[in-house]
Protein backbone atom coordinates (compact mmCIF):
# COMPACT_ATOMS: atom_id res chain seq x y z
CA UNK A 1 0.00 0.00 0.00
CA UNK A 2 1.38 3.39 -1.16
CA UNK A 3 1.60 5.55 1.78
CA UNK A 4 1.40 8.59 -0.72
CA UNK A 5 -2.14 7.10 -2.15
CA UNK A 6 -4.21 10.17 -1.74
CA UNK A 7 -1.65 12.80 -2.98
CA UNK A 8 -2.71 15.34 -5.05
CA UNK A 9 -6.53 14.25 -3.60
CA UNK A 10 -8.31 17.08 -1.18
CA UNK A 11 -10.70 15.74 1.09
CA UNK A 12 -13.78 16.58 3.52
CA UNK A 13 -13.75 14.33 6.50
CA UNK A 14 -16.60 14.50 8.41
CA UNK A 15 -16.65 14.08 12.27
CA UNK A 16 -13.32 14.63 12.43
CA UNK A 17 -13.26 15.86 16.01
CA UNK A 18 -13.97 12.30 17.76
CA UNK A 19 -13.03 8.38 17.02
CA UNK A 20 -13.26 7.22 13.81
CA UNK A 21 -13.43 10.44 11.95
CA UNK A 22 -10.45 11.90 13.62
CA UNK A 23 -8.13 8.91 12.25
CA UNK A 24 -9.62 9.22 9.52
CA UNK A 25 -8.34 12.50 8.64
CA UNK A 26 -5.25 11.75 9.84
CA UNK A 27 -4.45 8.51 7.79
CA UNK A 28 -6.12 10.56 4.78
CA UNK A 29 -3.05 13.11 5.27
CA UNK A 30 -0.36 10.89 6.08
CA UNK A 31 -1.17 9.72 2.76
CA UNK A 32 -1.07 12.96 0.99
CA UNK A 33 -4.55 14.04 0.91
CA UNK A 34 -5.00 18.12 2.04
CA UNK A 35 -7.87 17.61 4.59
CA UNK A 36 -10.27 19.73 5.28
CA UNK A 37 -11.77 18.47 9.18
CA UNK A 38 -15.31 19.06 10.01
CA UNK A 39 -17.70 18.62 13.11
CA UNK A 40 -19.56 20.84 15.61
CA UNK A 41 -16.62 20.14 18.40
CA UNK A 42 -14.79 23.36 18.40
CA UNK A 43 -12.39 22.13 20.61
CA UNK A 44 -12.08 18.63 19.38
CA UNK A 45 -11.26 20.47 16.15
CA UNK A 46 -8.45 22.51 17.90
CA UNK A 47 -7.02 19.05 19.26
CA UNK A 48 -6.98 17.59 16.15
CA UNK A 49 -5.72 20.70 14.30
CA UNK A 50 -2.81 20.85 17.19
CA UNK A 51 -2.07 16.84 16.45
CA UNK A 52 -1.52 17.51 12.70
CA UNK A 53 0.84 20.46 12.85
CA UNK A 54 2.94 18.80 15.45
CA UNK A 55 3.07 15.76 12.64
CA UNK A 56 3.41 18.25 9.80
CA UNK A 57 0.36 17.07 8.65
CA UNK A 58 -2.00 19.40 6.25
CA UNK A 59 -5.69 19.38 8.14
CA UNK A 60 -7.57 22.27 8.17
CA UNK A 61 -11.01 22.60 10.17
CA UNK A 62 -14.18 23.87 10.11
CA UNK A 63 -17.05 23.69 12.59
CA UNK A 64 -20.49 22.98 11.41
CA UNK A 65 -23.46 21.24 12.90
CA UNK A 66 -24.20 19.31 9.72
CA UNK A 67 -28.12 18.88 10.96
CA UNK A 68 -28.60 22.70 10.01
CA UNK A 69 -29.68 23.77 6.61
CA UNK A 70 -27.46 24.84 4.14
CA UNK A 71 -24.69 23.27 6.10
CA UNK A 72 -23.36 21.27 2.99
CA UNK A 73 -23.22 24.35 1.23
CA UNK A 74 -20.83 25.87 3.90
CA UNK A 75 -18.90 23.09 4.12
CA UNK A 76 -17.89 22.77 0.05
CA UNK A 77 -17.59 26.20 -0.26
CA UNK A 78 -15.33 26.56 3.07
CA UNK A 79 -13.35 23.99 1.16
CA UNK A 80 -13.13 25.69 -2.06
CA UNK A 81 -11.75 28.92 -0.40
CA UNK A 82 -9.50 27.28 1.79
CA UNK A 83 -7.97 24.27 -0.42
CA UNK A 84 -9.93 24.30 -3.29
CA UNK A 85 -12.63 21.88 -4.90
CA UNK A 86 -12.88 18.79 -3.07
CA UNK A 87 -12.49 15.33 -4.79
CA UNK A 88 -13.12 12.96 -1.46
CA UNK A 89 -15.77 13.08 0.94
CA UNK A 90 -16.02 10.94 3.92
CA UNK A 91 -19.24 11.49 5.59
CA UNK A 92 -18.23 9.68 9.30
CA UNK A 93 -20.13 11.91 11.85
CA UNK A 94 -23.21 10.14 13.13
CA UNK A 95 -24.63 9.24 16.83
CA UNK A 96 -25.63 5.53 17.87
CA UNK A 97 -28.38 5.09 20.42
CA UNK A 98 -30.31 1.82 21.79
CA UNK A 99 -33.80 1.92 21.90
CA UNK A 100 -36.34 -0.80 21.21
CA UNK A 101 -39.14 0.08 18.76
CA UNK A 102 -41.28 0.39 21.24
CA UNK A 103 -39.96 2.87 23.52
CA UNK A 104 -38.45 4.94 20.18
CA UNK A 105 -40.47 8.38 20.23
CA UNK A 106 -41.53 10.26 16.86
CA UNK A 107 -38.59 12.83 17.79
CA UNK A 108 -36.24 9.81 18.51
CA UNK A 109 -36.66 8.41 15.48
CA UNK A 110 -36.65 12.02 13.37
CA UNK A 111 -33.51 12.25 15.25
CA UNK A 112 -31.23 9.71 13.68
CA UNK A 113 -32.60 9.73 11.04
CA UNK A 114 -31.60 13.39 10.56
CA UNK A 115 -28.15 12.50 12.15
CA UNK A 116 -26.85 9.54 10.43
CA UNK A 117 -28.67 9.79 7.17
CA UNK A 118 -30.06 13.58 5.85
CA UNK A 119 -26.81 14.65 6.61
CA UNK A 120 -24.90 11.84 4.59
CA UNK A 121 -27.68 12.66 2.12
CA UNK A 122 -26.74 16.46 1.89
CA UNK A 123 -23.12 16.34 1.94
CA UNK A 124 -23.45 13.61 -0.78
CA UNK A 125 -25.64 15.61 -2.92
CA UNK A 126 -23.48 19.01 -2.86
CA UNK A 127 -20.21 16.45 -3.43
CA UNK A 128 -22.34 15.14 -6.63
CA UNK A 129 -22.92 18.50 -7.47
CA UNK A 130 -19.75 19.65 -7.21
CA UNK A 131 -17.23 17.65 -8.42
CA UNK A 132 -17.54 18.42 -11.91
CA UNK A 133 -15.69 16.14 -14.82
CA UNK A 134 -13.08 14.65 -12.90
CA UNK A 135 -15.88 13.12 -10.63
CA UNK A 136 -14.86 11.74 -7.14
CA UNK A 137 -14.97 9.65 -4.46
CA UNK A 138 -17.50 9.35 -1.66
CA UNK A 139 -16.95 7.09 1.27
CA UNK A 140 -19.98 6.68 3.49
CA UNK A 141 -20.30 5.31 7.65
CA UNK A 142 -22.64 2.51 8.06
CA UNK A 143 -23.14 -0.05 10.77
CA UNK A 144 -23.34 -3.66 11.36
CA UNK A 145 -26.45 -3.26 12.88
CA UNK A 146 -27.66 -2.09 9.21
CA UNK A 147 -27.06 -5.73 8.32
CA UNK A 148 -28.04 -7.76 11.52
CA UNK A 149 -31.07 -7.16 13.38
CA UNK A 150 -29.54 -6.64 16.94
CA UNK A 151 -32.30 -6.21 19.92
CA UNK A 152 -32.86 -2.17 21.05
CA UNK A 153 -31.26 -0.91 18.30
CA UNK A 154 -34.77 0.71 16.05
CA UNK A 155 -33.82 4.23 14.92
CA UNK A 156 -30.29 3.69 14.22
CA UNK A 157 -30.37 0.82 12.80
CA UNK A 158 -32.98 2.00 10.57
CA UNK A 159 -31.18 4.87 9.64
CA UNK A 160 -28.08 3.10 8.78
CA UNK A 161 -29.64 0.46 6.53
CA UNK A 162 -30.68 3.34 4.49
CA UNK A 163 -27.01 5.30 4.42
CA UNK A 164 -26.04 1.51 2.78
CA UNK A 165 -29.03 1.66 0.62
CA UNK A 166 -28.27 5.46 -0.38
CA UNK A 167 -24.30 3.95 -0.87
CA UNK A 168 -26.14 1.48 -3.76
CA UNK A 169 -28.24 4.10 -4.88
CA UNK A 170 -26.02 7.30 -5.62
CA UNK A 171 -23.77 4.75 -6.58
CA UNK A 172 -26.40 3.90 -9.89
CA UNK A 173 -26.03 7.36 -9.94
CA UNK A 174 -22.73 8.57 -9.83
CA UNK A 175 -20.94 6.41 -12.42
CA UNK A 176 -21.98 7.91 -15.33
CA UNK A 177 -20.61 11.10 -14.04
CA UNK A 178 -17.14 9.50 -12.50
CA UNK A 179 -18.31 9.58 -8.91
CA UNK A 180 -17.76 6.33 -6.99
CA UNK A 181 -20.07 6.03 -3.88
CA UNK A 182 -19.33 2.93 -1.38
CA UNK A 183 -19.57 2.74 2.53
CA UNK A 184 -18.43 1.20 5.54
CA UNK A 185 -19.92 -0.70 8.22
CA UNK A 186 -17.97 -1.20 11.84
CA UNK A 187 -18.22 -3.33 14.14
CA UNK A 188 -17.62 -2.08 18.23
CA UNK A 189 -15.03 -0.04 17.62
CA UNK A 190 -13.03 1.66 20.71
CA UNK A 191 -14.51 5.55 20.38
CA UNK A 192 -15.68 7.62 22.91
CA UNK A 193 -18.69 6.90 21.77
CA UNK A 194 -18.44 3.48 22.50
CA UNK A 195 -16.50 3.33 25.95
CA UNK A 196 -19.64 2.23 28.24
CA UNK A 197 -20.35 -0.51 26.28
CA UNK A 198 -16.82 -2.17 25.46
CA UNK A 199 -16.41 -2.41 29.50
CA UNK A 200 -20.08 -3.66 29.75
CA UNK A 201 -20.19 -7.56 30.21
CA UNK A 202 -23.01 -8.36 28.26
CA UNK A 203 -22.12 -6.21 25.47
CA UNK A 204 -18.17 -7.78 25.23
CA UNK A 205 -20.31 -11.61 25.34
CA UNK A 206 -22.77 -10.87 22.63
CA UNK A 207 -19.74 -8.78 20.49
CA UNK A 208 -16.62 -9.69 21.08
CA UNK A 209 -16.47 -13.11 21.93
CA UNK A 210 -18.73 -13.94 19.20
CA UNK A 211 -16.80 -12.34 16.63
CA UNK A 212 -13.67 -14.83 14.91
CA UNK A 213 -10.99 -12.08 15.59
CA UNK A 214 -10.83 -11.83 19.17
CA UNK A 215 -10.04 -8.04 19.92
CA UNK A 216 -11.90 -4.69 20.15
CA UNK A 217 -11.85 -3.21 16.95
CA UNK A 218 -9.61 0.33 16.56
CA UNK A 219 -10.49 3.36 14.89
CA UNK A 220 -7.52 3.35 12.43
CA UNK A 221 -9.19 -0.51 11.51
CA UNK A 222 -11.90 1.71 9.90
CA UNK A 223 -10.18 4.22 8.83
CA UNK A 224 -7.23 2.41 6.74
CA UNK A 225 -10.44 0.74 4.77
CA UNK A 226 -12.10 4.15 4.43
CA UNK A 227 -8.66 5.62 2.64
CA UNK A 228 -8.62 2.77 0.40
CA UNK A 229 -12.18 3.24 -0.98
CA UNK A 230 -11.46 6.50 -1.45
CA UNK A 231 -7.92 6.41 -3.53
CA UNK A 232 -7.69 5.36 -6.80
CA UNK A 233 -6.67 1.89 -5.63
CA UNK A 234 -10.77 1.25 -5.39
CA UNK A 235 -10.83 2.58 -8.94
CA UNK A 236 -13.25 0.05 -9.95
CA UNK A 237 -15.02 -0.26 -6.78
CA UNK A 238 -18.90 1.27 -6.17
CA UNK A 239 -22.22 0.72 -4.07
CA UNK A 240 -20.71 -1.39 -1.77
CA UNK A 241 -20.28 -1.67 2.06
CA UNK A 242 -17.30 -2.84 3.29
CA UNK A 243 -18.22 -4.86 6.96
CA UNK A 244 -15.35 -3.73 9.36
CA UNK A 245 -16.26 -6.15 12.15
CA UNK A 246 -13.28 -8.81 12.72
CA UNK A 247 -15.85 -11.49 11.23
CA UNK A 248 -19.40 -10.55 13.86
CA UNK A 249 -21.66 -9.81 10.75
CA UNK A 250 -20.39 -12.21 8.19
CA UNK A 251 -19.29 -15.78 10.55
CA UNK A 252 -21.98 -17.74 13.26
CA UNK A 253 -18.90 -17.67 15.64
CA UNK A 254 -18.83 -18.51 19.20
CA UNK A 255 -16.09 -18.80 21.45
N1 LIG B 1 -17.70 3.22 17.27
C1 LIG B 1 -18.45 2.20 16.83
O1 LIG B 1 -18.48 1.12 17.44
C2 LIG B 1 -19.26 2.36 15.58
C3 LIG B 1 -19.89 1.23 15.07
C4 LIG B 1 -20.64 1.34 13.90
C5 LIG B 1 -20.76 2.57 13.28
N2 LIG B 1 -20.14 3.67 13.81
C6 LIG B 1 -20.30 4.94 13.13
O2 LIG B 1 -19.03 5.53 12.93
C7 LIG B 1 -19.16 6.95 12.94
C8 LIG B 1 -18.18 7.54 13.95
O3 LIG B 1 -18.45 6.99 15.22
P1 LIG B 1 -17.45 7.18 16.44
O4 LIG B 1 -17.59 5.99 17.30
O5 LIG B 1 -16.11 7.61 15.96
O6 LIG B 1 -18.18 8.39 17.22
P2 LIG B 1 -17.61 9.65 17.99
O7 LIG B 1 -18.72 10.10 18.87
O8 LIG B 1 -16.28 9.36 18.61
O9 LIG B 1 -17.39 10.71 16.82
C9 LIG B 1 -18.48 11.23 16.12
C10 LIG B 1 -18.19 12.68 15.78
O10 LIG B 1 -19.32 13.19 15.05
C11 LIG B 1 -19.54 14.52 15.49
N3 LIG B 1 -20.91 14.94 15.26
C12 LIG B 1 -22.03 14.48 15.90
N4 LIG B 1 -23.09 15.17 15.49
C13 LIG B 1 -22.65 16.08 14.58
C14 LIG B 1 -23.30 17.08 13.82
N5 LIG B 1 -24.62 17.31 13.93
N6 LIG B 1 -22.55 17.85 13.00
C15 LIG B 1 -21.20 17.64 12.91
N7 LIG B 1 -20.54 16.71 13.61
C16 LIG B 1 -21.27 15.93 14.43
C17 LIG B 1 -19.24 14.47 16.98
O11 LIG B 1 -19.00 15.78 17.50
C18 LIG B 1 -18.02 13.57 17.01
O12 LIG B 1 -16.80 14.31 16.92
C19 LIG B 1 -20.64 7.24 13.25
O13 LIG B 1 -21.33 7.45 12.04
C20 LIG B 1 -21.09 5.97 13.93
O14 LIG B 1 -22.48 5.76 13.81
C21 LIG B 1 -19.39 3.60 14.95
Amino acid sequence: MSSQQLAGKTAIVTGAASGIGRETALVFAARGAAVLAVDLDGAGLASLRAEAGSRDLDIRVFAQDLTVSGAAERVFAHCAGELGPPSVLANVAGKGGDASATATTDDDFEFFLRMNLTTTFTMSRQAMSVFGDAGGSIVNTSSTFALVGVRGSAPYSAAKGAVSSLTRQMAADGGRHNVRVNAVAPGLIATPATRGKITDGLFDDLVTRSRPLPRVGVPADVAHVIAFLASDDAAFVTGVTIPVCGGWSTTRFRD
